[in-house]
């Protein structure tokens, strides 16, 4: 319940500004692990990493990215009834080329936006709650790769 409660309060300002705050996630993720831009069809279409996440097909996956966040903070309490949605997300994930491993990097990608907005307000219990909640996100979308 605590857990539930730090994510809703902190998930409160942010979810008002997702579009920018997913993009210092993505930033994060291609900084860490450049080779996953490449996995996006418009790529080669821009030159820098910059210009790659400032153009529209990028903010729109970077928005339905956000939108899968708010839907899991809203389902708190039933975080099952997002299970079939996120088996055939993490299968349209396979069929991207997204490996289950990319999973680890883009929680960092997760964690370092919360830190970056939250500030003083990111404490470990915080920390811990979404580490908590993206493992469920996690797990739910794995099971769309075949074994
Ligand atoms: C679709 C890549 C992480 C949510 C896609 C597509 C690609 C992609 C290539 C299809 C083209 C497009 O819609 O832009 C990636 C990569 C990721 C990643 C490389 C990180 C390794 C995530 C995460 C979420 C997510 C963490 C949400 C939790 C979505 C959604 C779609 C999508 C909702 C649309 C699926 C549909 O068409 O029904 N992703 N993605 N993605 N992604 Fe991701």
């Amino acid at each position: 319940e605590k857990d539930k409660e730090l994510i809703r309060g902190s998930w409160e300002s942010l979810g008002k500004n997702k579009v920018p705050h997913g993009v210092v996630m993505f930033s994060r993720l291609f900084e860490l692990d450049p080779a996953l831009l490449s996995l996006f069809h418009y790529s080669p279409n821009c030159g820098s990493t910059q210009d790659c996440l400032s153009s529209p097909e990028f903010l729109e996956h970077v928005t339905k990215v956000m939108l899968v966040i708010d839907a899991a903070v809203s389902h708190l309490d039933d975080l099952h009834s997002l299970e079939d949605f996120l088996l055939n997300l993490g299968r349209k994930h396979e069929s991207a080329g997204v490996s289950t491993q990319s999973f680890a990097v883009v929680g960092e990608s997760l964690l370092y936006m919360l830190q970056c907005s939250l500030g003083q307000a990111y404490t470990a219990p915080l920390r811990q709650a979404w580490l908590n909640l993206y493992s469920v996100v996690v797990a739910a979308m794995s099971r769309g790769w075949a074994k």
